[in-house]
């Protein structure tokens, strides 16, 4: 018989440890910095993070255990199915074989609760009562109001000013889980007010939400922040994704020969790539020629096009300097419509990684992320994010070249999140109005002018 079209787990193949890839990288971590040039120490972070995070976040260890309190809240929607796309492959007329790991069942439609649920968690445990955070597409910060609801803490989200105008249906989705919601920049700190006072009419960034979220909650003791992506904690908790994924695929006895994931910070990336990873470091033979592809977009091209050097995580210099793939911290993305592949920045981790050549990336246009999407919908039926889409074009596009060599491939993507709550850009795109922006050299050149000064 062919392989069954979901291939599902029980509740009780919740993964009971969270992977660190840090323990299997051939070269330790770069360290953040301090605007004294040394590596941060825990302390000067508690201002804003509970002890247990910072602990994850400086670990060592290649296994974390998960509370079971957190591995509770995963059962409302987790294991997340691993689907056969039989109806892709016939549509493409590929012998390739694809799969993808639906994290779209989320309560909030995205891999992002697999981060909220537990931050929000030890943050309870440490007696916060609330936290602040940013959000970009409107996919964090639901998660985020979802996970606050999980464990009785009230939450503030920055929403980019683009997105709070073009997605209100987000918007109340953070209110329905009790969420307060302000859009960005706003005039409730200093980081909003200067830029309003520049440009009245800014319509924000994911970099200036993070400044605006994470001056509230230095300057509140009773105030936590969340990040959703880009930390070390965030990829950790997001290896559940992978690690679900090798128990699937080794229900039917098969292995990916490559692997997709859209790339913004990177923590759905690190999520489904890093548990594969670890096997190609323990030197696993079906692991020997994997290959895991970053997809970010040509607009905001911060793998393919960024360099790699110490730099801020937002866009006023509040946070610690990190070494990463950047486009410079100042650097505004044009709008296009994956909210959450416009940050100037990536993991330091999935940065790293790609440094030392272990992982690849690859930068696709706008326009054919949207074709990939309808050709995706119309054949599995799922709508899928902007985002998602990135991961979808270029599964695709491996796809076809297997059509051409006649190449039977195990390919599998990270289905990251549904679209339903962005519509409105399908409707661009029906209409025509959507465009492909160039790579914007001039606006990278000028912003990694402003990068900080280290050593
Ligand atoms: C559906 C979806 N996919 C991907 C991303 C990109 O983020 P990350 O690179 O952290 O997974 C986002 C971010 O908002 C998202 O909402």
């Amino acid at each position: 018989m062919s392989t069954p079209t979901k291939i599902l787990l029980e509740e009780s193949d919740i993964p009971t440890h969270w992977y660190n890839i840090v323990a299997d990288m051939p070269n330790p971590p770069t360290p953040p910095l301090g605007p004294d040039g040394q590596p941060v120490s825990p302390e000067a972070l508690s201002a804003i993070f509970p002890n247990a995070i910072l602990e994850q976040e400086m670990s060592g260890e290649r296994w974390i255990a998960i509370p079971d309190e957190v591995r509770e809240a995963y059962r409302i929607w987790r294991p997340s199915p691993l689907h056969r796309a039989h109806r892709l492959e016939r549509m493409l007329g590929t012998p390739a074989k694809i799969y993808y790991k639906n994290e779209a069942i989320s309560p909030a439609g995205s891999h992002k609760p697999n981060t909220a649920v537990p931050q929000a968690f030890y943050n309870r445990q440490a007696g916060i009562m609330r936290l602040s955070t940013e959000t970009g597409a409107g996919q964090w910060g639901s998660s985020l109001a979802f996970a606050g609801q999980m464990f009785g803490i009230a939450v503030r989200v920055y929403m980019v000013k683009v997105s709070y105008q073009q997605k209100p249906s987000r918007r109340s989705t953070m209110q329905t889980w009790g969420a307060e919601v302000f859009a960005s920049p706003s005039e409730m700190t200093k980081a909003g007010r200067d830029m309003l006072a520049v440009d009245p009419n800014n319509l924000g960034s994911l970099g200036l939400a993070i400044s605006e979220a994470v001056e509230e909650a230095a300057g509140r003791a009773d105030t936590n922040y969340a990040l959703g992506s880009v930390l070390n904690h965030v990829l950790l908790h997001q290896t559940v994704i992978g690690l679900e994924a090798k128990k699937q695929f080794a229900k039917i006895g098969a292995y990916p020969d490559m692997i997709f994931a859209p790339c913004g910070g990177g923590s759905n990336f690190g999520g489904i790539g890093f548990p594969f990873l670890a096997d190609k470091a323990a030197g696993d033979a079906k692991a020997k020629n994997l290959r895991v592809v970053a997809v970010e977009p040509i607009s905001c091209p911060t793998l393919t096009r960024g360099v790699y050097a110490y730099d801020y995580g937002d866009a006023s210099g509040y946070t610690p300097i990190m070494k990463m793939y950047t486009l410079g911290h100042d650097f505004m993305p044009p709008g296009i419509h994956a909210g959450g592949l416009r940050y100037h920045g990536a993991s330091p981790l999935v940065s790293q990684l790609f440094h030392e050549k272990l992982i690849e990336a690859v930068a696709v246009p706008q326009l054919a992320t949207f074709e990939a999407g309808l050709m995706f919908a119309r054949a599995e039926g799922i709508i899928p994010a902007p985002e998602s889409c990135h991961g979808i074009r270029a599964c695709i596009d491996e796809a076809l070249r297997c059509k051409q060599s006649g190449e039977p491939k195990t390919l599998l993507f990270n289905l990251s999140g549904h679209g339903h709550f962005d519509m409105a850009a399908y409707d661009r795109y029906f209409a025509g109005g959507l465009e492909d922006f160039a790579y914007p050299s001039e606006a990278v050149t000028a912003s990694l002018k402003h990068l900080p000064k280290v050593g």
